[in-house]
């Protein structure tokens, strides 16, 4: 039988709670679907960083390599220095396998509510593709002199035509599938070159998609429009800190920030891509069994549609709407049910 091996990380604070609940749903829909899948777990996070002194084992990429796909929680604890989770774990794996597209759904589902007035499920239905590889998160500056009166800190963005092409023609191959608009969500009235740069090379690319209606519009307004207007969207095209902002605003108008799933995609395949809820660990309530399970579940749809399983894919999708419909929501959307419950719920409909 097809087996792919997985290989989980929870991380740290309600990785703990929603992950399991994700992997049993996922092996649910692979039983059913005739495939299996193989989890191997690792330890690795801000708990492994504080036994450990790092957060994963000096060979950790070279193992999490071996496998078809990354299951992952979220990494930081409180007690951990906030600057190093990313630097040491999230962006080390994006960047080490080039998942250069960070793929983030925003879908308003039936039973959910909605924070905005007279908008129903049909009217936010988008996909924020953000650049993953380079942008504004390149970690290249520093801080000179940062104790003296003079102090000063320095962060460069990088924006390279190779890093901006291939993540254009990703999305406008992604709406070609969808809805057939591509918006282009940008700075470039202010940031002159690098973000003047990325517009010139994205409009370069759009000709070959004659058939995509393409459109650039100022993430200012695109904020306001993801509020007032998000039936405008189709496939949202944007740089790695505007994505990583304005994702977090998809999550809060498709009903909370537990219901968000990602992909951080390597689209060629060449090394294995990684799923993963759009939340953090949220320690202010890991430990409690309420946590919203439903992002980390939804992300192991995207993980199997990716490994070309898309009925299982499709069967978790169809699950989780229906348990939507009827709930019991968790704590956040305003219902009663605990972490294990919901992921029970929606296994039991597979
Ligand atoms: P967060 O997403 O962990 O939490 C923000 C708020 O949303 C909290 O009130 C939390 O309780 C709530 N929330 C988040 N997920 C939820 C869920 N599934 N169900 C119900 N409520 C949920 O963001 P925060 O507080 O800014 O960061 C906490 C830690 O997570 C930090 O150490 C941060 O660096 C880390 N983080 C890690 C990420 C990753 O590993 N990819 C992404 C974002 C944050
Ligand atoms: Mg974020």
């Amino acid at each position: 039988m097809k087996t792919y091996k997985i290989a989980v990380v929870e991380g740290d604070g309600i990785g703990h709670e929603i992950i399991p609940q994700a992997l049993s749903v996922a092996k649910g829909a692979a039983d059913k679907n005739g495939f299996i899948i193989e989890p191997c777990f690792f330890p690795f996070g801000a708990g492994y960083y504080l036994v450990h002194g790092d957060f994963m084992p000096e060979d950790g990429l070279e193992t999490l390599k071996n496998h078809d796909a990354i299951l992952f929680g979220a990494v930081g604890l409180p007690q951990v220095d906030d600057t190093l989770p990313a630097r040491h774990f999230t962006f080390k794996v994006r960047n080490a396998f080039s998942q250069y597209v960070n793929y983030r759904p925003v879908k308003l589902y039936e039973g959910v509510p909605c924070p905005l007035k007279n908008k129903g499920p049909g009217d936010i239905d988008f996909v924020v593709i953000r650049e993953n590889n380079e942008g504004e998160f390149v970690q290249s500056g520093g801080q000179i002199r940062p104790d003296d009166i003079d102090g000063m800190a320095i962060d460069t963005s990088v924006f390279t035509r190779r890093g901006i092409e291939r993540i254009a023609r990703y999305s406008f191959g992604l709406a070609r599938r969808r809805k057939g608009k591509v918006t282009n969500v940008t700075k470039s009235n202010t940031l002159i070159n690098s973000l003047a740069y990325w517009d010139r090379v994205i409009a370069e690319v759009a000709p070959e998609f004659g058939d995509v209606n393409y459109k650039k519009m100022y993430v200012d307004a695109a904020a306001a429009n993801f509020v007032l207007r998000p039936e405008i969207f189709d496939v949202v095209l944007t740089t790695n800190m505007i994505g990583d902002i304005l994702s977090d605003l998809g999550g809060a108008i498709m009903g909370g920030l537990g219901l968000g799933s990602s992909g951080n995609i390597n689209p060629e395949k060449k090394y294995p891509s990684m799923f993963e809820p759009i939340h953090g660990s949220a320690p202010d309530i890991a430990g409690k069994n309420i946590a919203n399970p439903v992002g980390a579940i939804l992300s192991t749809a995207l993980m199997l549609e990716h490994l070309g399983e898309k009925e299982a894919a499709g069967d978790i999708r169809t699950a989780t709407q229906e348990y939507l419909k009827t709930g019991p929501l968790s704590k956040d959307l305003g219902g009663s049910g605990s972490t294990q419950e919901i992921g029970e719920s929606i296994l039991a409909r597979i």
